[in-house]
């Protein structure tokens, strides 16, 4: 789907790159969240979801593919996706570039990634959750060919809640 971009590759996630995932979803996270939700809630799902032990579990049980994205040498974005209750479907359950080195087509390597592991899982089907403000995920998703197919609010506790679409794409 995308072409690989000169100087950037997609490898596999490793135990030892849980700080430094940890630290960069940190950095997007602030950079692109703080105008679509509150500090305390980046807090709580920052805590949640990217905690080097929490990363490090994931990686572990061995459920959750996790990749990065290098440029020029550089931790530069990840994306991680799991299989869900449903068969044939994977989850793309992260998506993240740094925000001074997006609309350079790095999504779209992470993206063909995780398709390329639902390919081996035998997926038919892509789906995601994104929050209905984060207008330029959407579009990047758009993009990419998802298409939306339904919303969700979910209590994530801690007095929090995610309204997210749901969009899917063929596999
Ligand atoms: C969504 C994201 C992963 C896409 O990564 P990327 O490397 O920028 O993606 P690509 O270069 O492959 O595609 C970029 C597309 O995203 C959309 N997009 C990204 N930033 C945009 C912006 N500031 N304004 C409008 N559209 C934007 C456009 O459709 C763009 O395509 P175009 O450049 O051809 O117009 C990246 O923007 C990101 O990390 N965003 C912040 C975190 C996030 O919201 N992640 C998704 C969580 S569900």
């Amino acid at each position: 789907m995308s072409e690989a971009r000169s100087g950037a590759s997609v490898k596999r996630v490793a135990r030892e790159d849980a700080a430094a995932i940890s630290a960069l979803a940190r950095e997007i996270w602030y950079a692109h969240y703080a105008a679509i939700i509150s500090r305390a809630q980046i807090e709580y799902m920052l805590a949640q979801r990217y905690d080097p032990e929490i990363i490090r579990a994931e990686l572990a049980s061995g459920d959750a593919w996790w990749d990065k994205l290098l440029v020029n040498g550089m931790l530069t974005g990840f994306s991680s996706c799991f299989l869900t209750a449903t068969p044939g479907e994977m989850k793309l359950d992260k998506l993240y570039v740094h925000h001074g080195q997006q609309r350079k087509g790095y999504g779209g390597m992470l993206l063909d990634r995780v398709l390329g592991i639902a390919r081996a899982h035998g997926c038919t089907t892509l789906m995601l959750a994104v929050n209905k403000h984060n207008h330029t995920a959407i579009a990047a998703y758009r993009k990419y060919g998802f298409r939306i197919a339904g919303s969700v609010v979910k209590d994530i506790g801690g007095g929090f809640v995610m309204d997210d679409y749901i969009m899917v794409r063929d596999v």
